[in-house]
């Protein structure tokens, strides 16, 4: 089975960043395609608010969300307690191997989970093997060597470059929402949509969370762990790459864009 380590583990400064994330500014281009009645599979689903804004909008349509990590599953069955939500179960699974019978959903759907795993074009042929025919798979992902900031800051190249060498040791591709479109086609898919949109960071509420779960990040989350363990970089470098995350936070131009790309393909 190809492995590869969820890069940023489950620290609360990675789920700060997580639950501000909804339907509308993560997955609007998947929208047009949910009716009331479809049944979904959300895979990777973190803690889970994507998956109940998802599964508000498929009901009385059944939604399964599965995560390889055990340990996030009971975050993600509150958030959608915490709503009411009745049609959602949750379970543990390898998106690259999944327990579930051909044509069993009529979406798919993975926000944010190809490009940490060792096999996503796998993984997109699991996908298309449980999803109908007429269905969609559905995947939105950032490309890290796309993200692009005002001021320009060298600590935040230090960051990026850091980053992107943890992700790849870990197995997995941090450029990836420039990869998705091949990923599907390797996959199998012939009828793919593909776009891209972003998130952009630029207000002072935004500037605050943005750069103190990154700062936070930077130095307490399982990545940090792996940047160390690997002799990427010293507890030392990672304080100064997170005062420089602190230093764009402060800054009144700062601003900050997440390019991902999108793909929509079609099941036949
Ligand atoms: C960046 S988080 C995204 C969570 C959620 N989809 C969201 O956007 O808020 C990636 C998630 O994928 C999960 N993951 C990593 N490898 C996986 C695999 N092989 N199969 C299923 N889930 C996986 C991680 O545990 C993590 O919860």
């Amino acid at each position: 089975m190809p492995e590869a380590v969820y890069t940023h583990g489950h620290h609360e400064s990675v789920l700060r960043s997580h639950r501000w994330r909804t339907a509308e500014n993560s997955a609007a281009y998947l929208l047009p395609e949910l009716r009331p009645g479809l049944s979904l599979l959300d895979l990777g689903c973190g803690p889970g608010t994507i998956t109940a804004d998802l599964a508000g909008r498929v009901a009385p349509g059944p939604v399964t969300a599965v995560d390889h990590a055990p340990d996030i599953l009971p975050a993600a069955r509150a958030e959608a307690a915490a709503r009411g939500l009745t049609t959602v179960r949750f379970a543990t699974a390898d998106a690259h191997a999944l327990d579930f019978p051909d044509d069993s959903f009529d979406v798919v759907h993975a926000h944010q989970v190809l490009q940490h795993l060792g096999d996503p074009v796998r993984a997109l042929r699991e996908a298309r093997r449980v999803c109908r025919p007429g269905g969609v798979v559905a995947a939105r992902d950032a490309d890290y060597a796309a993200m692009t900031w005002y001021p320009l800051l060298p600590g935040l190249d230090e960051w990026l470059a850091l980053y992107r060498r943890v992700a790849r040791e870990n197995g997995g591709e941090p450029d990836a929402g420039r990869r998705l479109l091949s990923w599907a086609r390797a996959a199998g898919f012939t009828d793919v949509t593909a776009t891209a949109s972003v998130w952009c960071f630029a207000t002072p509420e935004d500037r605050a969370w943005w750069s103190a779960l990154w700062a936070d990040r930077t130095t307490e989350s399982s990545y940090a762990r792996v940047a160390v363990d690997g002799g990427h970089a010293t507890r030392a470098d990672l304080e100064r790459l997170a005062d420089a995350w602190r230093a764009w936070g402060a800054h009144d131009d700062a601003w900050f864009t997440v390019l991902n790309g999108e793909i929509l393909c079609r099941a036949v």
